[in-house]
C-alpha cells in the first residue's frame, strides 16, 4: 500500500538540499519514505492525505528514557521545588516501589508512557532497565522492554546505583558478571550512572569493558550534577554517547568534538532539577555531535515532551530551532547508531511529525502548547 501526503507547507528532510518550493508531498510505500518533492510533481499513490500547508518534520528520536518503573516521586519533587537539591539516591525509592509491581503493572505503565510519547511526535525510542538492581528483576525489566511495541531500543543499566542491602564492589562484581549475562539477550546497550553518589570512573570503565565483551555497545550518565570523569570514561571507552553532559569543561567539549561519543543533552531535567541549562551552544561551536533527548523518569525529570526539549534547547541552550530540531532527530538516532530513523531521506522508515503549525519556528515560539497535529510511525498512522 502506499500514501502520499501533500499540501505540506514547510517540509523537513535532513536530506543534503531540503527540498524547495511548495507546496511539498512525502510518497510512502509499506513503512517506507519514497519520494519526496514538491506535491504537484508526486507520483499517484493509493491513498491521499492532504495537511493543509502544515508543517511536516522526521519523527522524534528520543534516545534516553527510563520509563520501566511503578511508583511515584511527587513527594520527592515537592521537596525538591521547596529547595532540596536532587540526590541520585532517591533512585531506591523507585526500586523499591518497582520490585514490588507485578510484571502486568510494569507493562501497562511503560504502555502508557510510549503511547503518549508516540501521540507528541516520539517514533522511535529507547528505554533502560536500572529500577531492578537483582539479576531477576533487571532481567523481568529487560524483557518488558523489549517486548513493548514501539520501544526501539533497550539499554541495561543494572549500573545505576549500588542498591541497599550490599557493597559497591559487590554489586559491581554482579552487574558485569551474573546480571550481565542474564541480561545481555534482552538488550542492545550497556550505561553506568558515573557521578558521585553513584559509580566512580573505574567502575564505570569496567562496566562499559564488561558490556563491550558481551557485544553491547556502551552509554554512559555523566557531568549530570557537576563536573566529573562521565565524558572522558566514554570517549576513551568509545561510548556511543554521554548522556547528561551538563557540567563540561573545555577539556570535556575539546575530547567530545575529537570523538565519535554524542553529547545527549537533556534540558527539561536540568530544568527540573534546578541544574544550568546544557551546553548545547559550546557543543555545536565545537564540532560535536548534540541529540536532545527527554530523560523520561519518575525522579529527575517526569515529562516525556521533546516539544519542550526543543523548546528549551533553544530558549535557554542557544540553539537555532532547526539545529534543535536536528539534535532531536538526527542527533537522537547517531546516539543510538541508527541510519534508519530521524530523517526523511528515500528509503527511511516513514516517521513523520505533522505539526499544527506552518513552521517548525512555531515549536520554540510557542512552548507548552501541543503542536503535534499527526504522526505516522513506520507508516502507519499513530492513533
Ligand atoms: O538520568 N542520572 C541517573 N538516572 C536518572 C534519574 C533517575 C531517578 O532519579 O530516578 C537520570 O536523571
Amino acid at each position: 500500500m502506499s500514501l502520499v501526503i501533500t499540501g505540506i507547507g514547510e517540509l523537513t528532510t535532513h536530506a543534503d538540499e531540503e527540498p524547495r518550493d511548495g507546496p511539498f508531498a512525502v510518497v510512502v510505500e509499506g513503512d517506507r519514505v519514497a519520494w519526496t518533492g514538491r506535491a504537484r510533481d508526486a507520483p499517484p499513490a493509493d491513498t491521499a492525505v492532504d495537511v493543509d500547508g502544515r508543517a511536516v518534520l522526521p519523527g522524534w528520536v528520543d534516545s534516553h528514557t527510563h520509563l520501566v518503573f511503578a511508583g511515584d516521586r511527587g513527594e520527592e519533587f515537592g521537596q525538591r521545588v521547596a529547595g532540596r537539591p536532587y540526590k541520585p539516591g532517591g533512585i531506591q525509592t523507585t526500586v523499591d516501589a518497582t520490585r514490588a509491581a507485578p510484571d502486568a503493572d510494569l507493562a501497562a505503565r511503560l504502555r502508557r508512557h510510549v503511547d503518549e510519547a508516540a501521540r507528541q511526535g516520539t517514533t522511535c525510542l529507547e528505554t533502560k532497565t536500572g529500577y531492578g538492581l537483582t539479576v531477576a528483576d533487571e532481567v523481568r525489566a529487560a524483557r518488558i522492554a523489549a517486548g513493548t511495541t514501539g520501544v526501539d531500543e533497550v539499554t541495561f543499566l543494572g549500573a545505576h546505583l549500588t542498591p541497599t542491602g550490599t557493597t559497591t564492589p559487590d554489586y559491581l562484581d554482579l552487574v558485569c558478571g551474573p546480571m550481565l549475562v542474564a541480561v545481555a539477550g534482552h538488550v542492545r546497550w550497556i550505561d553506568v550512572f558515573c557521578e558521585d553518589g553513584a559509580f566512580d570512573a573505574d567502575a564505570a570503565a569496567r562496566v562499559l569493558a564488561a558490556g563491550a565483551a558481551r557485544g553491547l555497545g556502551g552509554r554512559v550518565h555523566g557531568n549530570q550534577l557537576g563536573p566529573g570523569p562521565g565524558v572522558a570514561v566514554a570517549v576513551a571507552g568509545g561510548a556511543a554517547s554521554v548522556d547528561h553532559a551538563t557540567h563540561l569543561t573545555d577539556d570535556d567539549v575539546e575530547a567530545l568534538a575529537a570523538s565519535d561519543t554524542v553529547a545527549t543533552l537533556l534540558p527539561a531535567c536540568d530544568l527540573s532539577t534546578g541544574q544550568p541549562p546544557p551546553p548545547a551552544r559550546r557543543l555545536v561551536d565545537a564540532g560535536a555531535t548534540v541529540a536532545l533527548a527527554s530523560n523520561a523518569n519518575p525522579g529527575s525529570c517526569y515529562t516525556t515532551s521533546m516539544a519542550l526539549c526543543v523548546a528549551l534547547a533553544v530558549l535557554r541552550s542557544g540553539l537555532s530551532v532547526p539545529e534543535a530540531i536536528r539534535a532531536a532527530t538526527l542527533g537522537g538516532a547517531r546516539a543510538l547508531r541508527r541510519d534508519d530513523v530521524g530523517h526523511l531521506r528515500v528509503g527511511a522508515r516513514a516517521d513523520l511529525h505533522v505539526l499544527d503549525a506552518p513552521t517548525v519556528v512555531h515549536l520554540a515560539q510557542r512552548p507548552g502548547v501541543p503542536l503535534t497535529a499527526a504522526v505516522w510511525r513506520a507508516g502507519r498512522r499513530v492513533p
